[in-house]
């Protein structure tokens, strides 16, 4: 692996599995020290013990995305580690599955603070070091559920907030070298929804007929990570297979 984020301390919240983990993998193996933050403990070390075994360099603490003082203190750590924050990915994502009329108001502030409410902490954590630095590249993971919408009330709604905050932070932070992009996967197999009885339905729905993998996302967060996407920010990426595009323009392309 080519080591383009050689040298680079990465925070990586909401790491301990699935897109998160494929990322800490690959961004270890790409020469980045990685603070894999989350609240599966064992999840978490049990990843950094298998990325360490492999010659990266990680660590793992526990970190709920919704509480202040967590970020404050996974900042504290990488500094202490690595002395600089060059990449905030955060991953944290919870998807209450209910309508408007049954979303209680205790799930819909739930699913605001893990989604949309951890990346305003998480910006807010890690500014005042990239600022100093003048670099650092802050990565979020949305949903296509924020293009298209979907009929999951508090989950989209609290995507969607991330695209605004994403717009938002990356002109405020522009002028610092900061950059902020929204990365906004389709449906990408996990664990937990490889199991559903939706599954072949939701892939048949996908044009390419396949779900997307926890590594292709981490791949397009490399590029956010890394250098060479220096003059990219402010960006909604959709990754997702054409899931998202409009199925008007879906059957006008089958009629041809
Ligand atoms: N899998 C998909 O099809 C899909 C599609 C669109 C968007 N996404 C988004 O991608 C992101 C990752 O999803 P995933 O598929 O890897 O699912 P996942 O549930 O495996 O990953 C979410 C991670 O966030 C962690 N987390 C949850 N609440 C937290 C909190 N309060 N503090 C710290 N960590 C917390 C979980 O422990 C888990 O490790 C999520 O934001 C999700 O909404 C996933």
């Amino acid at each position: 692996m080519n080591k383009v984020l050689d040298g680079k301390a990465v925070l990586n919240v909401g790491g301990a599995r699935s897109i998160g983990a494929a990322e800490a993998r690959l961004f270890a193996s790409a020469g980045a020290s990685v603070l894999v933050a989350d609240i599966l403990d064992d999840r978490g070390a049990e990843l950094v013990k298998e990325i360490v075994a492999a010659g990266g360099d990680a660590r793992y603490m526990r970190l709920d995305a919704r509480r202040e003082k967590d970020w404050d203190l996974a900042v504290a750590e990488l500094l202490a580690w690595r002395g600089t924050i060059d990449v905030l990915v955060n991953n944290v994502g919870v998807n209450d599955r209910n309508d408007i009329m049954s979303t209680s108001l205790e799930d819909w502030n739930n699913t605001f603070e893990s989604n949309a409410t951890s990346m305003f902490l998480g910006i807010r954590a890690v500014v005042p070091t990239m600022r100093k630095a003048r670099r650092g590249s802050i990565i979020n993971i949305g949903s296509t559920s924020s293009v298209t919408g979907t009929p999951f009330a508090a989950y989209c709604a609290s995507k969607w907030a991330m695209r605004g905050i994403g717009k938002v932070a990356a002109r405020e932070f522009a002028a610092d070298g900061i950059r902020v992009n929204t990365l906004c996967p389709g449906f990408i197999l996990n664990e937990f929804n490889e199991t559903q009885p939706y599954v072949d339905a939701l892939r048949d729905s996908v044009p390419m007929k396949r779900a997307g993998s926890s590594d292709e996302v981490a791949h397009l967060a490399l590029y956010f990570a890394s250098d060479v996407s220096s003059y990219v920010t402010g960006q909604d990426v959709v990754i997702d297979g054409a899931l998202s595009m409009p199925s008007y323009v879906l059957s006008t392309f089958a009629a041809k």
